[in-house]
């Protein structure tokens, strides 16, 4: 059994030996233990933005299985994305697969012809992203949402929004849309929820969600708000609508992490998003005063499976040219995902 130290140690040496045939992003909400090893470290957006600049043969992703795809689609045949734990996958991702969608986009155009475009959210298979891209959508992430909801609405008059209900509401929300044109596709009931006459439908959002952020409640507003009365409460989009209402603030990981680096010394912060990410935050500054919105921290599961163990065994194996826990996705799906991927990132 090789102790913490010395795993460092093998990891240090097997970057500093392959040099620039590797590059390892890694996503904010990865452990410190991996993180502190990531050539560069962002949310979804950036991830998918570096990924798409690199030359290096190997790209051993620290992050969840869709955010391997996403790199996998946007390099060349040459290089290799690998995953270091193949069950760091992502909840909602799983929320939506091709065949749902397939039978919703039936039911949705026989309802509104071809009034509808699709978006996904990040957060999902390269399948959906293809389905989208075949489609004429995009993808969109939490930090271009808005941006990307705007244009969808200058190309047609309705958006299937996959597969986060709630960046979807709230996007939809910031940019006036009343919730009463907002509906909700079921995929298990394989019904629109809509209580109105659905001509006035505007919005379609798919019935998914983060089950980390979903942790975040309107009960630890109210706590917050009669126990810290100056604190400001910051939360991700991927919070539900009321949650994100009843805040201060509510922005993509990007976003909540500059707004504490550039808030003033003493100023005093709760914050609702993914654990890693919040304990970071509040070691790297010791001059404000930050807590989790919800006392019990939310961690994401699956992102945790990549721990020190599990990266230095796939740098070991990728150091002896094996392509084990190599993510690669077909290549007609890639072609299509990289369309609504494109369309994003031409835009961003
Ligand atoms: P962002 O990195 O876009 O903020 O997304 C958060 C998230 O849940 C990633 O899985
Ligand atoms: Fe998926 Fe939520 Fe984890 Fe992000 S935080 S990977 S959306 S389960």
């Amino acid at each position: 059994q090789m102790d913490e130290n010395e795993m460092k140690e093998r990891i240090a040496t097997i970057k500093r030996q392959m040099g620039h045939s590797l590059f390892i992003p890694g996503h904010h909400y990865q452990k410190d233990e991996v993180i502190q090893f990531a050539d560069a470290r962002g949310d979804s957006l950036q991830l998918a933005q570096v990924s798409a600049q690199q030359s290096a043969k190997y790209i051993v992703f620290c992050g969840v299985h869709f955010m391997a795809e996403t790199a996998d689609v946007l390099t060349n045949d040459q290089q290799k994305v690998i995953l270091p734990d193949m069950r760091a996958g992502c909840s909602m991702a799983d929320m939506a697969d091709d065949q749902q969608t397939e039978e919703a986009w039936e039911t949705l155009t026989g309802y509104f012809g071809d009034t509808i475009l699709p978006l996904t959210y990040v957060n999902s298979t390269a399948a959906i992203k293809a389905f989208v891209g075949v489609h004429g959508g995009a993808t969109v992430t939490s930090s271009n949402a808005k941006k990307m909801v705007k244009w969808a609405f200058e190309q047609k008059q309705r958006l299937l929004f996959l597969p986060d209900q709630h960046l979807g509401r709230n996007t939809a929300v910031e940019l006036g849309v009343p919730l009463e044109q907002m509906a909700v596709w079921d995929p298990i009931a394989k019904q629109l929820e809509y209580e109105g006459n659905r001509e006035d439908v505007r919005i379609i959002l798919w019935k998914g969600h983060c089950s980390v952020h979903e942790n975040f409640t309107v009960n630890n507003i109210k706590q917050v708000r009669e126990n810290h009365p100056n604190m400001n409460i910051i939360v991700h989009p991927e919070c539900t609508y009321e949650v994100v209402q009843q805040s201060d603030q509510s922005g993509s990981t990007k976003y909540i992490i500059e707004t504490i680096k550039n808030a003033p010394a003493g100023s005093e912060w709760a914050i609702g998003t993914e654990m890693n990410l919040v304990n970071r935050i509040i070691k790297e500054h010791p001059d404000k005063r930050i807590i989790s919105l919800n006392p019990f921290m939310c961690p994401c599961l699956t992102m945790n499976r990549i721990d020190l163990p599990h990266l230095l065994w796939s740098l070991e194996e990728v150091q002896q040219n094996k392509s084990t826990n190599q993510i690669k996705v077909e290549n007609n799906i890639a072609t299509n995902a990289k369309l609504a991927l494109n369309r994003m990132l031409s835009q961003s």
